[in-house]
């Protein structure tokens, strides 16, 4: 069970952004939210490749609070989900002390600290959680913005993958692979 208490933070330029963990409740916000990230750069997966149900949803955030190793989070403004963070361990035993993470947060609300509030809340989530040491991802090479939140928060490049990406025009891109260790 890997659950996140909801956790205030101040947003840059007024407010208060909470991180929680995802709910069920959740779904049809963060389904709206694919539908609007999709389009844009630095996702791997092309508009319209995948369209998952309603139901799926839901199933998809059960088992990021229930199965252990697994963490999904949700930013929230006013009442509505506009970022989201899901972090996985390896499946295997020589694997398991460390996991990858994904993230987004909805364009209209960038810039605000959002992300940072998320990469904070889960380092300290890994670091409290038995047996993590290295928490890792893929970046788009070119992705500037993401690059910078994660050298922010401590991670570093620890290599590239060329031509990583076959973009739907048939051009190439690379990604960098980063991570950062959180035990002691
Ligand atoms: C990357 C992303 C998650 C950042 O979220 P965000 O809420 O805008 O980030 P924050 O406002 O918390 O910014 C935190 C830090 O990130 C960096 N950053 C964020 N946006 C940036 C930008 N446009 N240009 C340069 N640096 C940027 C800065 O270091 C910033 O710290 P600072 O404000 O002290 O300068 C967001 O741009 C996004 O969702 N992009 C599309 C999806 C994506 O690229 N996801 C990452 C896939 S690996």
């Amino acid at each position: 069970m890997s659950v996140v208490e909801p956790r205030a933070f101040s947003s840059k330029g007024g407010g208060t952004v909470t991180i929680r963990s995802a709910v069920e409740a959740d779904a049809e916000q963060i389904l709206r939210n694919l539908e609007d990230i999709l389009p844009e750069p630095y996702n791997v997966t092309a508009p319209g490749e995948i369209a998952p149900s309603f139901e799926e949803e839901h199933a998809w955030i059960a088992a990021h609070r229930e199965e252990p190793g697994r963490l999904a989070i949700v930013a929230e403004v006013d009442g509505r989900v506009v970022g989201l963070l899901d972090f996985q361990r390896g499946p295997r035993r020589r694997l398991h002390h460390r996991g990858a993470f994904g993230m987004s947060v909805t364009s209209p609300f960038r810039r605000r600290g959002i992300g940072d509030a998320l990469v904070t809340t889960l380092l300290d989530w890994a670091r409290a959680e038995p047996g993590i040491v290295k928490v890792c991802l893929a970046v788009y090479a070119d992705n500037e913005a993401a690059r910078r939140l994660y050298e922010k928060h401590g991670f570093v490049v620890e290599g590239r993958r060329l031509r990583e990406i076959r973009l739907d025009d048939g051009t190439y891109a690379d990604d960098v692979l980063m991570c950062r260790f959180v035990d002691p």
